[in-house]
């Protein structure tokens, strides 16, 4: 359980400068470009920490920096490989060229210590992205190898601040050091993931943003987890969801200040400061029965005079906003199976029947549609254009955050939204339904990094 007031005695040395949030400025370098370098670390998540926690960053940030670029046109984004492994960056949720999805020997090599790889992104929609290693993901974004990335629209709608909010979840020991014993832990493997006992807000043990009453602001939360579901909990009564996913949907109200996000996933919010100066209204993660208070809106004394109430809060619509999706659709099923508490006797791994015991002795516990890790073959190989629905069946005791990279879908859960990552429950059944125009081989996955290291992972190919 995360508990984390009690968990960790805080030192009450006067805060230190360097607040960690935002790097902005030093991640670009001359040109334009941005160069983005991970390696090993120390960081001082709370001010007054006795030891700085070792972990692995970008740029000497964690979150590593925030990366702002704009829709339609290239980035280029300069990886430095520094750590002693090698790694590579994907970009999730983006619509870019296949070869920059930064998937470790589908799309890319990895790129091995000391060596570079120039990621060239041209985004064809704006919103709030995120990037996150992809090799060993269950422990390198977990050692702090994530950043958000926000594709800037030409003409955002009017707000009076830009706010953004990636959550995380660490296990951390008594001397706020990771917790490196479970690592590949098959306990957290077959249950939930690692789940952590110490949530951050961009980096630090709670997020304050300064804010004035009569402020309109856009808040764009990002769930970097792992592998815990963020329930969050905003006090403000006047909220709108504009994107999903970094996706523009019709603005809404979230049900009851309630935002569920599973890993993976994004929500921007335009949120509307009614309170009085000096108030404070919170932003809590729900878990079981306590709420954490993990960030906070701060009012100053100040009123905004010249508020923006009437100007409007859509976001302009994105290129795929405009794609419909035909009536006629190849169908895919996707039964994913095992876990503990599952059932399953056993899948087929590296083109051999094993039985659960030999799975898990290796490490696996997974499977969709009896195959443990990515088949040979495609899940489905079609053709540029070609609508696709697939269909999910969560035939296991778990939740899982599915992601399909290098596409949005329409749950038809959910219909209103085009989304990369979707969270089905125990036992539930969705279906996606996506075009895939983009040529390349492409994963789907589930987005709890160590169910996909344990074998819930497949890949699609666009021809
Ligand atoms: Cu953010 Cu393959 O994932
Ligand atoms: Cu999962």
């Amino acid at each position: 359980m995360i508990d984390r007031r009690n968990f960790i005695k805080a030192g009450v040395a006067a805060a230190c400068g360097g607040a960690l949030w935002p790097f902005v400025p030093q991640a670009r370098a001359a040109g334009g470009a941005y160069e983005l370098i991970a390696a090993a670390g120390e960081v001082r998540i709370e001010d007054g920490q006795q030891a700085p926690t070792r972990v692995m960053h970008y740029n000497q940030s964690i979150p590593g920096p925030l990366l702002r670029i704009p829709q339609g046109r290239e980035s280029v984004i300069r990886f430095r490989n520094q750590l002693d492994e090698p790694s590579t960056v994907h970009w999730h949720g983006m619509r870019i060229d296949n070869a920059m999805d930064g998937v470790p020997g589908m799309t890319q090599a990895p790129v091995a210590p000391g060596e570079e790889f120039e990621y060239r992104l041209t985004p064809p929609d704006a919103g709030t992205y995120w990037y996150h290693s992809h090799l060993r993901s269950w422990f390198q974004q977990d050692m702090g190898l994530a950043g958000v990335l926000i594709v800037d629209e030409a003409e955002p709608p009017r707000v009076d601040r830009d706010l953004v909010l990636a959550i995380d979840d660490w296990r951390f020991d008594e001397a706020m050091q990771m917790d490196t014993a479970s690592f590949g832990s098959m306990h957290d493997w077959a249950h939930g993931g690692r789940l952590g006992n110490y949530l951050t807000a961009n980096g630090k043990p709670e997020e304050t943003f300064a804010v004035a009453s009569g402020e309109r602001v856009r808040l764009r939360l990002v769930n970097t987890a792992n592998a815990r579901i963020m329930n969050l909990l905003l006090e403000e009564p006047q909220l709108s969801i504009v994107a999903l996913d970094g996706q523009p949907v019709a603005p809404h109200e979230p049900d009851g200040g309630r935002i569920r996000l599973a890993p993976g996933q994004r929500c921007d919010l335009i949120v509307d400061l009614v309170g009085d100066p000096g108030q404070r209204s919170r932003i809590e993660v729900v878990v079981g029965e306590y709420a954490y208070e993990i960030a906070r809106f701060a009012y100053g004394p100040e009123v905004r005079r010249q508020q923006l109430l009437d100007s409007p809060i859509a976001l302009p619509d994105n290129p795929l906003n405009r794609l419909r999706l035909p009536g006629d659709f190849v169908n895919v099923t996707m039964v994913m199976e095992g876990g503990a508490m599952g059932g399953m006797r056993g899948a087929k791994y590296q083109g051999r029947e094993m039985d659960i015991r030999e799975l898990v002795k290796l490490g696996k516990a997974w499977s969709i549609n009896g195959i443990v890790d990515l088949p040979d073959e495609p899940l489905i190989r079609v053709e540029r254009g070609t609508a696709v629905s697939l269909h999910m069946v969560n035939d296991n005791a778990w939740p899982h955050a599915m992601h399909v990279h290098g596409h949005h879908f329409i749950d038809d859960r959910n219909p209103g939204a085009w989304r990369d990552t979707s969270l089905l429950a125990r036992g539930e059944t969705r279906t996606l339904r996506f075009v895939a125009d983009n040529p390349g081989k492409w994963l789907i996955h589930c987005h709890m990094a160590e169910h996909m290291a344990a074998g819930m992972v497949t890949w699609f190919e666009v021809t």
